[in-house]
């Protein structure tokens, strides 16, 4: 049976229920985290939730939880729910139930409800598909919204234009990230991402990786990508708390690095495997 929390109350998932009139539900008015578990340990957490911090902030929405608070709940649920292993953890925070009006309705009481489920880790290490799409969000992407119609849509286009996982998207020729993930290319020694913007999620394994490079023999750049490079790049990467460092070894249906992982790929992910399990 699985325990999750819901306003105050740990109860079995069977048990969880919003209101219809959630401003979740009617305006996708809310925002959310997804935090790795390995074995048994939240990673990045205070990465995490300052992250959620600045979404909540980001969308306006008050909440009085601290980070004493997340913690004891998070830990509370990771003892109820029994987990020693590799999990991922997800919270959700709306406005609220208030009748259905576009303004923010003042007394709405913030709904908050976090959850956790094993972490089904894609096997990456054979290399994983990529398609290329047009950035079709909007310009507050730092802001981890609940609303991802379009990311639900272009992961799908990717699924169903020949079975890759992931779209990585461009704006203006430049690469933003992907739908779900974001994006390194390699040239070289030098293994380049895009410089965070309100294009762009702040990725938690993003900024992990970056500071990984930096200490290890590759160079590493936040600069602009350019899809034109991003096409010629040696190697490209996506990277998230639930894939890790994914290599992507086909985009568009023609391969990336020789079809296969590239060398860079496998030096930083063994670092970075290595990190987390010594976390
Ligand atoms: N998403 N960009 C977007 C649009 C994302 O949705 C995600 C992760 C990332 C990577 O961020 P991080 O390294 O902090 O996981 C980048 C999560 C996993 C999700 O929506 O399930």
């Amino acid at each position: 049976m699985t325990t999750v929390y819901l306003n105050g109350n740990f109860i079995p998932l069977e048990q969880a229920q919003v209101p219809i009139l959630d401003r979740g539900f009617i305006f996708a008015d809310g925002v959310y985290e997804v935090i790795p578990v390995f074995s048994g340990n939240p990673f990045r957490l205070k990465e995490h939730m300052e992250r959620l911090r600045n979404s909540l902030d980001g969308i306006s929405l008050q909440l009085d939880y601290d980070r004493e608070k997340w913690q004891s709940l998070i830990d509370q649920l990771l003892a109820l729910n029994r987990v020693t292993g590799d999990s991922s953890i997800y919270i959700q925070v709306t406005r609220g139930v208030a009748e259905r009006n576009h303004f923010y309705q003042a007394g709405s009481t913030p709904t908050v409800f976090i959850y956790c489920k094993p972490l089904q880790e894609t096997d990456v290490s054979r290399g994983v598909g990529a398609v290329l799409h047009e950035d079709i969000r909007w310009e507050y992407c730092h802001i981890k919204a609940v609303a991802l119609l379009p990311n639900v849509m272009l992961k799908q286009y990717a699924r169903e234009k020949d079975g890759s996982i992931e779209a990585i998207l461009y704006r203006d020729g430049y690469i933003t990230e992907g739908a779900a993930s974001n994006v390194f290319t390699v040239t070289g020694d030098t293994v380049s991402t895009p410089p965070k913007s309100n294009r762009l999620l702040p990725g938690i394994t993003r900024d992990l990786v970056v500071e990984l490079i930096s200490a290890s023999l590759y160079q590493c750049r936040e600069v602009p990508v350019s899809k034109a490079e991003l096409l010629q790049a040696d190697e490209i990467w996506i990277t998230s708390s639930t894939l890790g460092i994914a290599p992507v070894i086909r985009l568009d249906g023609h391969p990336v690095s020789g079809g296969k992982p590239g060398p860079a790929w496998r030096a930083i992910d063994t670092i970075y495997q290595d990190f987390k399990r010594n976390q």
